[in-house]
This record gives C-alpha cells, sequence and structure tokens, in this order.
C-alpha cells in the first residue's frame, strides 16, 4: 500500500476540506507564476487543502503550522510524498513571523487560514468538543498546554461564564446557562460533555429549544472558542499573516461563524481603505495608505452539493484579498 493511501485510510473518511477548488483556483491564478512559491497553511489539519495546493501547483513550497500534534502526525504521513516541499511546524499561527524567521524564510505569497476544528477534534470523544458523545470536558487544541474547558467551566465566576457563553456563543439563555453551571458545580466538578450537555439542555426553557442545532451547541462553541482564545489569535494572526505576504501575495480565510468572519471582513476592508478619517473632514489627515485589494467583493460560499456531501461546509466562507506594492 502507498504512503498515502495508508494515510488515508488511517484517517478514515474523518476530514472533508471544505471549498478545495475554490481555494487552489485562488491561489493557482495568483501565486502560480511566481519563481518559487511559498505558502503558510496556518491551520495545517490533515493536510487536504496543502495536498490539493501541492497537487496543482508544481513548484510550491508549504509551511504548515497546527496547534494540534496529532493532526501534525497524520498531515506528515499524507504529505509524506511531497517531501522537500513542506515544513511542518508545531505551533500557533499568530506567531507567523517567528515561525518562518526560525525556517529562514522571509516573505511568502500565499497565506491560508481555515479557522476552526478538524473532524479529527470533533469525532473523538476523548478530545472533549462534542456533546454528541461522552468525553473529558478538554477541548484543547493544543493538548500539550494551556487550561481545559473543565478548568473553565469549573473555576470561573458566575459572571465571567455568562458572558463568555454570551460573546462567544452568542446565546440568550447565558445568565441561566451561567448559573446552571455553577449550581451543578457546588455538587461536584463538572467534567464530561454529556454532564455539560445536559445541564445546558435543562437550562433553556423548551419552548426555546432550537430546532435545527441541540441546545447546547452555541456554549460548547462558546468554551471552545475561550478555552482556545481563538478570536484574540485570529486578531494577532491577520496582522502577522498580512504582514510576511510578499507584495502581490495572496491571503485566503475560511471562517465558520459570524464572530470570525466579521473579523476577516473588517480587516481586509481596513487594509483596502485609502482613508479612515472622519467623513466630515475636509481633507485627509489619516495618512493610510491603500495596502490591499480585496479579492471576494462577497464572501464565496460553498454549493449546494458540497453542503449535500458535507455537512460542515454549510457554515463556511471564503475571503481572500491581494496585498499591494506599498505605495508612497
Ligand atoms: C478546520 S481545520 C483545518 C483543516 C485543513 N485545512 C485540512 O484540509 O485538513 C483547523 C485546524 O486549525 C488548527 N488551529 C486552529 N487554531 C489554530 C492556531 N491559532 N494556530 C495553529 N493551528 C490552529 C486546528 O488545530 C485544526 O487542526
Amino acid at each position: 500500500m502507498n504512503e498515502r493511501r495508508e494515510a488515508a485510510d488511517t484517517m478514515g473518511d474523518i476530514h472533508q476540506p471544505v471549498m478545495v477548488s475554490q481555494v487552489v483556483g485562488l491561489f493557482s491564478r495568483q501565486i502560480a507564476e511566481a519563481h518559487a512559491p511559498v505558502l503558510v497553511d496556518g491551520t495545517l489539519g490533515l493536510g487536504g487543502h496543502s495536498e490539493a495546493l501541492l497537487q496543482a501547483i508544481p513548484r510550491l513550497t508549504i509551511v504548515g503550522i497546527d496547534r494540534d500534534e496529532s493532526a501534525l502526525v497524520i498531515a506528515r504521513r499524507r504529505l509524506a510524498p511531497f517531501s522537500g516541499r513542506v515544513r511542518f511546524v508545531h505551533g500557533n499561527y499568530r506567531d507567523f513571523a517567528e515561525h518562518l524567521h526560525t525556517l529562514n524564510i522571509g516573505s511568502v505569497e500565499g497565506v491560508l487560514l481555515d479557522l476552526g476544528l478538524s473532524s479529527l477534534q470533533i469525532d473523538r470523544p476523548e478530545r472533549g468538543f462534542s456533546f454528541r458523545a461522552s468525553g473529558p470536558l478538554d477541548m484543547r487544541m493544543d493538548q500539550s498546554a494551556g487550561e481545559s474547558a473543565a478548568d473553565l467551566v469549573n473555576n470561573v465566576s458566575e459572571g465571567e461564564l455568562e458572558q463568555i457563553i454570551s460573546r462567544y456563543g452568542e446565546e440568550r439563555f447565558a445568565r441561566r446557562v451561567a448559573r446552571a453551571i455553577v449550581a451543578a458545580r457546588t455538587t461536584s466538578p463538572v467534567s464530561t460533555t454529556d454532564e455539560l450537555a445536559k445541564i445546558v439542555y435543562d437550562a433553556i426553557p423548551r419552548r426555546f429549544h432550537p430546532n435545527r442545532i441541540h441546545p447546547a451547541t452555541r456554549t460548547f462553541q462558546a468554551l471552545r472558542i475561550a478555552v482556545n482564545e481563538e478570536l484574540d489569535n485570529l486578531e494577532g494572526g491577520l496582522d502577522a499573516g498580512f504582514s510576511v505576504l510578499a507584495a502581490d501575495g495572496i491571503m485566503a480565510v475560511i471562517s465558520f461563524h459570524s464572530l470570525e468572519d466579521r473579523m476577516v471582513k473588517g480587516f481586509f476592508r481596513h487594509k483596502a481603505l485609502a482613508c479612515t478619517c472622519p467623513p466630515d473632514l475636509p481633507t485627509c489627515m489619516c495618512d493610510k495608505k491603500v495596502e490591499a485589494e480585496i479579492l471576494t467583493k462577497r464572501a464565496i460560499f460553498p454549493t449546494e452539493e458540497e453542503t449535500e456531501a458535507n455537512p460542515r461546509a454549510r457554515s463556511s466562507r471564503l475571503r481572500a484579498a491581494k496585498k499591494l506594492e506599498p505605495q508612497e
């Protein structure tokens, strides 16, 4: 059995990368002509996007970063046929510049971020991301560091819990959910995913249970975002990623919920603005330069066929921008 096949078999069909042809099309059009293009895949995951890009762009080299060491193990195996064209980094994408510096790379032609979780994380109960199966309440993408969801749920104040669930989960019953968690933990610590799912289920009045999703979905999303500091990382990562791009380089981001997408859209818009002065100021005082051209005036969504075949793609959207030559 060749290595590619073997890697795919160990993964089963667990992670279907989202909008692969759109991502490949975007980078192929924009950077394939470069002499020796380098792309940083800041969320390498199981290497699905990177594999497709390496196949489509023959001279491309990829730096693949992930916080999750078990994802890197699979990606290494999957991308073994491209050895020499891929460098693997265990780390946070918000440290793009440091990782590239360590590899002696100054700037790159492409940056890709495919946010959120891989199926490897969602589908393994022992990782604690899903309420669909019982597992320890972990939720850390990087299991070598940081506090787990159980640490958070059992230690922060009721007010902080409410804020997390409301802000990152956009859960209208955040106060009730936080109160119920705190009440439950006075008896014994909340330590498993199904315990937490039941607490949330019972805390939200039945008539307000959403039709299409489990009532605990928003709370789980909120805790996962908090545990992994996902929005802080995205904020830092967008800046860091843009700063390592060469002129004419492309940054593409796939996001999975509105909190992420708003940040990406706002970031690209800001980079594309010529001026940030208040509109009533008679002359420009801000010295802002246009730094980017937005390549996706509207976000790109997966096709219906894709969402039918891969329900995880349903909430995804892709935005991209090109870095421009610095203006005088
Ligand atoms: C949706 S998956 C990526 C899947 C990948 N594109 C593929 O085709 O297999 C997102 C990955 O990003 C990783 N990740 C999320 N936030 C990260 C961060 N701040 N730094 C590095 N990796 C991160 C997760 O561990 C996960 O493996």
